[in-house]
């Protein structure tokens, strides 16, 4: 395996965060679920570990408050919703960590889901995360992943993780981690910016599963026998 990491899960009491913890535990990974509340936290973390009992070289999965899980960790995974993101990212000690953001600002009328329009459409979540925690390096990855999928019962899924971000070492970490999900490392998809795209591309993925009725996901073609 490649190198472990402890992952604090901000929002990790929902169905991304939790289904992300669990992969990446799986995986042998050490994984903090965090809260708003340490109390909602535990019986969550203790969730994740029950289905872990047995499995080979599996993490610790355990919960705390989100700011105690960000201390404890080297790599923070964003899994909140876009409403009160801000507020809750400004009020972490982030310095000097690897931040990665699945967050999609969505919204969705009568003609279905689609991207929230952020800072005029010159800004994503990614982009702000970084913007309130200059000292962390925030890296955009895991929008595309369905948390049913996360949570089910495939081994990995048979998609790609398409990773966004300024700095390569950062990138390199959640490339890592998408190991966990899908069984072979992330795809270095380009700049932090180009969260731009991929934040409201899961829009497109939700209208695909309202018309034929499944999980869809995203699998790039073209990189057969290219080294990650
Ligand atoms: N669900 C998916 O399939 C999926 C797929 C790809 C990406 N994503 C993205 O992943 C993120 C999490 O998705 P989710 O479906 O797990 O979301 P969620 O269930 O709505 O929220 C996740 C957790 O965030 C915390 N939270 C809720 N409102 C908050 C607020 N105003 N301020 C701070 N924390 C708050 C809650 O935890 P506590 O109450 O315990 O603090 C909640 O359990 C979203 O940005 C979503 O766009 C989701």
């Amino acid at each position: 395996m490649l190198t472990s990491y402890t992952i604090a899960v901000i929002g990790g009491t929902g169905p991304q965060g939790k289904g992300l913890g669990y992969r990446f535990a799986r995986h042998g990974h050490t994984v903090v679920l965090g809260s708003r509340s340490a109390e909602k936290a535990v019986p969550v973390a203790e969730e994740v570990a029950a289905r872990l009992t047995g499995v080979d070289g599996a993490g610790a999965v355990s919960g705390a408050a989100n700011a105690e899980a960000v201390a404890q960790a080297d790599v923070v995974l964003l899994a909140v919703p876009w409403d009160g993101h801000d507020e809750l990212v400004g009020s972490l000690d982030l310095a000097g960590k690897t931040v990665i953001s699945c967050v999609n600002p969505l919204a969705f009328d009568k003609r279905g889901a689609h991207g929230a329009v952020v800072d005029a459409g010159e800004g994503s979540a990614a982009e702000h995360a970084q913007q309130l925690a200059p000292e962390a390096t925030v890296v955009g990855a895991f929008h595309n992943v369905s948390a049913v999928h996360l949570w089910g019962e495939y081994d990995y899924l048979d998609e790609d993780v398409l990773v966004v971000g300024d700095v390569v070492e950062a990138k390199q970490v959640a490339q890592d981690l998408a190991v966990a999900v899908t069984s072979r490392r992330g795809i270095d998809a380009g700049k932090l910016r180009l969260a731009r795209v991929l934040e409201p591309l899961t829009a497109v993925l939700i209208s695909v599963n309202r018309k034929y009725k499944v999980n869809s996901g995203l699998r790039i073609s073209g990189l057969e026998g290219i080294e990650r």
